[in-house]
């Protein structure tokens, strides 16, 4: 076993140290640990976050930008706890392996030097707020609509490739908290919209006119759930040099 693996363990056994016992004593990772983590991330993480960290369902985890935290032993935290109330699973590991994880997860965005995306930022944005119409579903630094998600970290969460994919087939990929529900109460009345909440007895729904709604299961004569995205695609709409420009801008977006 590494010594440092062991010391993890050690400050595990001992109860009177800080909640976080590992901030202060960065392990020294060899290439080894990197391989093995890099085996262990092709095995259970790639699925989301791509083969080589390059993002997908998850976020891009090449551009050394950790929202959940980026010393080490944040990532430590967030790789076993995983993220509640996102996609984001935690993961049972031995310590030693979860710290294989880290080791090569750090070691991606050492890699990464600016990726190029060809187009042009401002005349994306120029698109996104003209042309497109993104604007009017989605919020940007806290303009715009919402009843699209939050662009506002799209640079910092998704990969160039991602985010064209997101542009030119919509359908493709669709987080649940996006499907929309038709319901139709057994009064015949039908409302379409987002499932903000829902217990055994009720469900909520943001409808499109941005109300909340709130019904009892046993007033409902049926449910839908389309699980397509109401977002239009674009491949058609706009040119080519109009998706890169929009891309580019869409991946120049960072959290402030
Ligand atoms: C089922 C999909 C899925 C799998 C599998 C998955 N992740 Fe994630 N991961 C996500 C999503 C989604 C997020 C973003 C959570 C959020 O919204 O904050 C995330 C976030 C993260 C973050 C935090 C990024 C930040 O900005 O702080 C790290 C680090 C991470 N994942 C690493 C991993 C590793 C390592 C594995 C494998 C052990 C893994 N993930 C497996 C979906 C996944
Ligand atoms: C009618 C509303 C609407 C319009 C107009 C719209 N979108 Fe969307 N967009 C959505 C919804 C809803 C989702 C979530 C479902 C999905 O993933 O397709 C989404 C998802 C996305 C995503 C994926 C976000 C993620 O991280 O999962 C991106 C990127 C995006 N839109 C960009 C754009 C851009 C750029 C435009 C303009 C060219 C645009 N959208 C126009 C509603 C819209």
């Amino acid at each position: 076993m590494k010594a440092w693996a062991l010391l993890v363990l050690l400050a595990a056994a001992a109860a009177d140290l800080p909640a976080n016992p590992n901030k202060s004593r960065k392990p020294k990772f060899s290439a080894a640990d990197v391989a093995a983590g890099g085996r262990i991330f092709r095995s259970h993480c790639a699925e989301c976050h791509g083969l080589t960290g390059e993002g997908g369902r998850g976020p891009d985890l090449t551009l050394g930008v950790f929202r959940h935290g980026a010393e080490d032993a944040d990532l430590l935290a967030t790789i076993m706890d995983g993220v509640p109330g996102t996609e984001m699973p935690g993961i049972y590991m031995e310590d030693h392996q979860a710290w294989q994880i880290v080791a090569y997860v750090r070691s991606l965005s050492a890699r990464s030097a600016k990726r190029q995306v060809p187009g042009d930022a401002a005349a994306g944005e120029q698109v996104f707020r003209g042309r497109g119409a993104c604007a009017q579903c989605h919020m940007v630094n806290g303009e715009g609509g919402r009843t699209g998600p939050d662009l506002s970290d799209a640079g910092g969460m998704r990969s160039a490739a991602f985010l064209r994919a997101a542009l030119l087939e919509p359908d493709a990929y669709v987080r649940r908290a996006w499907w929309t529900y038709r319901l139709r109460t057994k009064a015949g009345e039908q409302v379409s919209g987002l499932a903000l909440n829902q217990d055994t007895y009720s469900i909520q729904l943001l409808d499109a006119k941005g109300q909340l709604r709130s019904f009892a299961k046993s007033d409902l004569a049926g449910v839908e759930i389309d699980r397509k995205s109401p977002m239009p695609a674009y491949g058609g709409m706009l040119s080519q040099e109009e998706v890169d420009h929009v891309v580019a801008y869409l991946a120049s977006l960072r959290r402030k």
